[in-house]
């Protein structure tokens, strides 16, 4: 069985349907569709969880009531919580607008629970795993990836002034890497991933995804899809690209595969990923 660990965090997330983002002087009537669990680190636990691995998701989570649900929710999608580190501020909560063409707007409600708060250097030691996920290395010591010299490390796209960022995999959307680096993600990533990076993810929405590796890149096309909710296709994506490569495929197919599960996404109304699509054999 394939052990998973993801250092990140998890969010709530409050969702809001607009008939269109509010300018400023605006009154407009909003469609509540509740809280749901999300986060990007959480929402790729889930959908590793899903695919069949053994997840734990190693991170803050608050003191207060709204922690205990996100904790449930996480327990009942399969992510092992008991290395979650408890701390006592609100729980991280976003604001979700979404849009009649499915687009989501996200606003951060308490930023104080966001990356780069609460640093935490000295995450607790999981030396089995077969993979780790690290949402930011200015929250989490980059010793989870020295300790996982054979593990598949896959990492959100750096932060600007970072020196040390060590992946075997670096996965985000072309909004999230600083833009110098799009002319050419691999050689910018190299010096802060070290040796062990092998591929340079950059997903582009509609446009498909990129992966740009030692010896040249990949293209995937976006499939076709009925965007209700574009939250977490990002992350679906990533998910899908992980269990991919961690099933032994070649990176053209894993990208196949985190295409689909990305189009899955934008069709279901949740941030966590959608079921694995059937016929798809990870294990
Ligand atoms: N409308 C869509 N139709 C089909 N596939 C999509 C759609 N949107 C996203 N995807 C798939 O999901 C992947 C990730 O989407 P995207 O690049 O938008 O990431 P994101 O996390 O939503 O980031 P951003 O905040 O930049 O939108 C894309 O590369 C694509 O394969
Ligand atoms: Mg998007």
């Amino acid at each position: 069985m394939t052990e998973v660990v993801v250092y990140g965090t998890a969010a709530a997330d409050v969702v809001l349907r607009v008939p269109s983002l509010p300018r400023p002087g605006d009154h407009i009537a909003a469609e509540p569709l509740g809280w749901r669990l999300g986060g990007s680190s959480a929402n790729i636990a889930c959908g590793l969880a899903a695919a069949g691995h053994v997840v734990q998701l190693v991170g803050p989570v608050g003191t207060d009531a709204l922690a205990e649900s996100v904790v449930a929710e996480l327990t009942r999608l399969r992510v092992r919580t008991d290395r979650l580190i408890r701390i006592d501020v609100p729980s991280p909560r976003a604001l979700i607008l979404l849009d009649p063409d499915g687009e989501r707007t996200i606003l951060v409600i308490d930023h104080r629970a966001e990356t780069g708060a609460f640093p935490i250097d000295d995450p607790p030691s999981v030396d089995s795993a077969d993979c780790i996920y690290v949402e930011s290395y200015e929250r989490f010591s980059s010793i989870v990836a020295d300790r996982s010299p054979d593990a598949l490390v896959v990492a959100a796209p750096p932060s600007g002034g970072s020196r040390s960022w060590p992946a075997d995999l670096v996965v985000g959307s072309e909004r999230q890497y600083p833009e110098e680096w799009l002319a050419s993600p691999f050689e910018r990533a190299l010096p802060l991933a070290g040796p062990r990076l092998r591929w340079v993810i950059v997903t582009r929405g509609r446009r498909g995804a990129d992966a740009y590796g030692r010896d040249g890149s990949w293209h995937v096309d976006a499939r076709p899809a009925r965007q209700v909710d574009a939250t977490g296709a990002g992350d679906a994506f990533a998910a899908g690209l992980i269990a991919g490569l961690l099933a032994g495929l070649e990176i053209e197919e894993a990208l196949d595969l985190a295409a689909a599960q990305g189009a899955a996404a934008v069709e279901a109304l949740q941030s966590v990923p959608p079921d694995w699509l059937a016929g798809v054999e990870l294990r």
